[in-house]
């Protein structure tokens, strides 16, 4: 499989991903400071070398301890480049113990807000008080610096909160500058990448279309591009994006595939024809998944047959086209990498990608142009684009859709049953002014019936779970807490007028440790 290659043009400080939590937030504040950052795993990190456009290089936090046989490593050419380098936490560790420093384990961990006392005057505190507080959390710490750093802050608990090699401009702090609880450390990244790397920090959901557009203008040349879209803001942002670039060589696709919610294949047709240039193809392929999924009970089976026919459909769809080489998806960051990482840098979880699992051989080279991004900074891109607000805050809703939220064998009556519950569930969140707080929603049809009672009769009917969650970026999520009086009427509507389920429950998992989807 090959992907859009990232924006090469573009300075950046690039992220080396140690597993540390809070990795994906780093490359966040950096964007949000104007200033273009990727985030790679660590053990890819000779990528980097030689690479222009990355200017400086973050070392995550991570859970390991430095001198743990197996621990994540630096490579020492990485180290030789002569690229500015600020590590944090576990990053500082490796970076001092790299460099010959040493590091000593502590018998308690620091966890939490604490204050620390700038020692000397240094660019990557520029701008910010001598005493201030910042957030720990970790257990080794350094305990002598290597040869030519300086310590530039400490704490009351550890002498090197932060210590430098200004003229090498290798940096390590031992505090989390990207969480919100560091006050000044938006002010310590913006001096890194501005001050020490030299970027200027212009960088905009406008600078990204535009660069978009270039980026897949050279790598689709002359070819076409097949777009399936479905309605949510990520494949619209894509289609929009491709659109700009390759005009009429752009072929979009909506695959109404019967898991899709009460009227939307309706609604997202009216929708997409509202602002792109050209009509958008919409294949009735409803018989044909439920064919594929008949007798089929198990989620991971599930999610590959509906790839796997979307991918079918999609080539079909080509057919009359000539040669089509590419395909178009509205990846993002969260759905490439592991959604908390315990033990160890995230790495690939889920084939979970737009359309399910899709197969190991598509015939199709993927172009994922938001394949770095986070939602919200799509539907910047998007605001930058010109789509409508009412459809850049939609929800999200998975790619094989109803498919793994109707739990067991999918068939026609289940997705009645459950578009209907649904539509209730959003209808009433809709009207009571929680769709917009809540990150996503939905209803999942059990695969177990219940007795109930019904005027005098006895009743022996399914169960429909409602799930809502919130959640910056769905990597980890809450549930979502809804007022009593929403979920009562929303309960009481979907026993009274859908027949065929007679109990409601309330889904109040957290994820981790369960996921957003049931399937
Ligand atoms: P989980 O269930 O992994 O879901 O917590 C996280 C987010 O991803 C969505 N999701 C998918 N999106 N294709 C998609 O485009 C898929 O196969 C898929 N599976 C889950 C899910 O709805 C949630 O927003």
């Amino acid at each position: 499989m090959t992907h859009a290659s990232g924006h090469r043009d573009q300075p950046q400080v690039a992220v080396l991903d140690y597993g540390s939590q809070y990795t994906q937030l780093i490359a966040r504040r950096l964007r949000e400071l104007g200033v273009f950052s990727e985030i790679t795993p660590f053990s890819r990190a000779r990528e980097l070398l030689g690479r222009d456009d990355v200017r400086g290089i973050v070392l995550s936090g991570g859970p390991s301890s430095v001198d743990d046989p197996g621990a994540p490593d630096l490579d020492a050419e990485l180290l030789a480049a002569g690229k500015p380098l600020l590590g944090i936490c576990y990053g500082m560790q490796l970076l001092c113990r790299r460099l010959g420093g040493a590091i000593e384990a502590s018998d308690k961990r620091e966890y939490g807000p604490a204050q620390i006392e700038r020692l000397a005057r240094d660019p990557l505190f520029e701008g910010t008080p001598d005493a201030q507080p910042v957030w720990m959390s970790h257990g080794d710490r350094v305990a002598r610096l290597p040869a030519g750093f300086v310590a530039l802050a400490r704490s009351q608990s550890i002498p090197y909160a932060a210590a430098g090699d200004p003229d090498r401009r290798i940096y390590a702090v031992q505090f989390h500058p990207e969480v919100v609880h560091t006050e000044h450390g938006l002010t310590l990244l913006r001096n890194f990448a501005r001050g020490v790397c030299g970027i200027e920090g212009d960088w905009s959901a406008a600078h990204f279309v535009a660069e978009s557009v270039a980026e897949i203008r050279e790598r689709v040349g002359g070819g076409q591009v097949l777009c399936g879209v479905s309605g949510g803001v990520d494949s619209t942002v894509v289609a929009s994006l491709i659109d700009h670039a390759i005009g009429e060589r752009l072929h979009t696709v909506f695959v109404d595939n019967g898991l899709l919610r009460l009227g939307e294949a309706d609604e997202v047709e009216r929708n997409l024809n509202a602002f792109l240039h050209r009509p958008v193809r919409r294949i009735d392929a409803r018989n044909r998944f439920l064919s594929a999924l008949r007798g089929v009970e198990e989620p991971e089976r599930k999610r590959k047959i509906i790839g796997g026919t979307f991918i079918d459909v999609f080539k079909e769809a080509t057919r009359d086209l000539g040669e089509v080489a590419f395909l178009a998806q509205g990846t993002l960051y969260p759905d490439r990498i592991e959604s908390v990482s315990i033990n160890g840098p995230s790495h690939v979880i889920k084939s979970h990608h737009n359309v399910g699992g899709l197969p190991a051989e598509l015939g199709f080279e993927l172009v994922e142009p938001l394949r770095d991004l986070f939602k919200d900074e799509v539907r910047a891109v998007g605001r930058s684009l010109g789509i409508p607000g009412s459809l850049l805050m939609r929800h999200p809703f998975p790619g094989p859709g109803l498919g793994v939220r109707i739990l067991g064998e999918v068939s026609p009556e289940k997705i009645e049953l459950l578009q209907r519950a649904d539509h209730i569930f959003i209808q009433e969140l809709r009207d009571s002014g929680q769709y917009e707080r809540i990150w996503q929603a939905g209803a999942v049809l059990l695969p177990v019936r219940t007795v109930g009672v019904m005027g005098d009769q006895r009743t022996y009917e399914a169960v429909v779970a409602l799930r809502a969650v919130t959640s910056l970026d769905g990597m980890t999520a809450d549930w979502a807490r809804i007022p009593d009086d929403v979920l009562a009427r929303v309960s009481n509507r979907i026993i009274n007028e859908v027949h065929g389920i007679n109990r409601v429950v309330y889904d109040i998992s957290s994820k981790p440790p369960s996921t957003i989807e049931w399937e």
